[in-house]
């Protein structure tokens, strides 16, 4: 019996010309064509004035933050609940992370979010995790009543939305990623986003160690203390490739969410985790929560199902349990209780391009056996 493998992307015959294309042309003058065309791309599906293409979402993340011009010192509000590289920058930039709890949809809680508010928070990531979104009026209003700035991470969400808007839209900066397992992939890839002119020329310079030709008239010539975050046009081709796809490739998300829901329907101890009705989600990831009595631990889940081949992965651990990040601050005013629950309590079925509603049934029998054996 064949492994069912946790994600596997989707790459039609057109990406792979696509990016055959700009191995063998994109050059010189063709060198950032691809690049070009997916920032273009990417304006129009978030409806942002400006976006600049780059390495990884880390990438955006720290160039995002480091728009923001914050005090060594100052802090900054992150979920608890999400991928390391929302808080990874953070540090870099001499900055301090303040983690906050997560509601029922996944993300950032907004009572929790306010109540971790100081005279020293000078930025707010917000995140939209596993496809699902925050209530973001809620956000909005709150970070506009204190003048907060927000980034909005849609790493996740991509292709979905937020009451008619979509993922990418909110906060005075979003960024997006698009390493190997998500809904749009360049191997690795991302981007920030901006209706901000402000920001977006300060993020440009910086993107690329501080060069402006346009500005200085000089070829290497850096004004200002930069980095390196500039996308390949190999890998832009990739992603503006599949961008052509995105709603075929979210609606198979959402076929696969569907037909996992039908399948776990009948199983005793798990359900899939669902964002709020105000969500479009991108499906992303499919995320079960398994009934915390049966007391058996992610790890063991996954370890189980690996035996059966079936390849499952665990919902992201807390941030300030890790080391890097356990001497910071975690808001504790709306309880821990579901934050806590959902990193212990969430796996990550198979969520790949592969899928096939055999293999979702192979993999729901796998589920069902385990639950079974802890007595659910
Ligand atoms: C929520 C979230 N933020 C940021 C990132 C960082 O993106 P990358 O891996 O492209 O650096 C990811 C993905 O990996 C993510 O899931």
């Amino acid at each position: 019996m064949s492994r069912i493998k946790s994600f596997v992307p989707r790459i039609e015959d057109t990406d792979v010309e696509s990016v055959i294309d700009a191995v063998k042309n994109g050059w010189e003058d063709r060198r950032s064509e691809q690049i070009d065309n997916l920032e273009k791309q990417l304006e129009k599906v978030t409806q942002r004035k400006h976006a600049i293409a780059v390495g990884h979402g880390t990438d955006a993340i720290h160039l995002a933050l480091a728009s923001l011009n914050l005090k060594p010192g100052d802090e900054v509000i992150v979920p608890d609940l999400t991928w390391v590289a929302c808080a990874a920058p953070v540090i870099h930039l001499g900055l301090k992370p303040v983690f906050v709890n997560s509601d029922e949809s996944m993300c950032m809680d907004p009572h929790s979010m306010e109540k971790a508010i100081t005279g020293k928070t000078g930025a707010i990531i917000v995140v939209d995790l596993a496809g699902s979104m925050p209530d973001w009026e809620r956000i909005l209003e709150i970070s506009n009543r204190f003048k907060i700035p927000v980034i909005e991470d849609a790493a996740e969400s991509f292709g979905g939305a937020y009451k008619g808007s979509p993922a990418g839209c909110f906060g005075d900066l979003s960024i997006l990623s698009f390493s190997g397992t998500k809904v749009i992939t360049g191997g690795h890839g991302g981007a920030v986003l901006t209706n901000s002119d402000d920001m977006y020329l300060q993020m440009r310079s910086i993107y690329h160690h501080g060069i402006n030709q346009e500005l200085t008239g000089k070829y290497y010539w850096s004004n200002e203390l930069g980095y390196n975050f500039q996308i390949s046009n190999i890998q832009a081709a990739l992603i503006s490739s599949q961008l052509n796809r995105l709603d075929q490739l979210v609606d198979y998300k959402k076929w696969l969410f569907n037909t996992y829901q039908h399948h776990l329907n009948l199983v005793v101890g798990i359900e899939l985790a669902k964002a709020p009705d105000w969500v479009k989600s991108s499906h992303w990831l499919i995320v079960a929560r398994f009934d915390p009595k049966l007391g058996i631990s992610k790890e063991q889940f996954i370890r189980l199902a690996s035996e059966q081949e079936i390849d499952i992965r665990p919902f992201f651990y807390l941030l300030s349990d890790m080391p890097p990040f356990s001497t910071y601050n975690v808001e504790q005013s709306v309880g821990r209780k579901i934050t806590v629950q959902m990193s212990q309590n969430m796996v990550c079925l198979p969520y790949g391009y592969d899928m096939t509603e055999e293999k979702v049934i192979r993999t729901v029998k796998v589920v069902q056996e385990i639950l079974e054996s802890h007595g659910a």
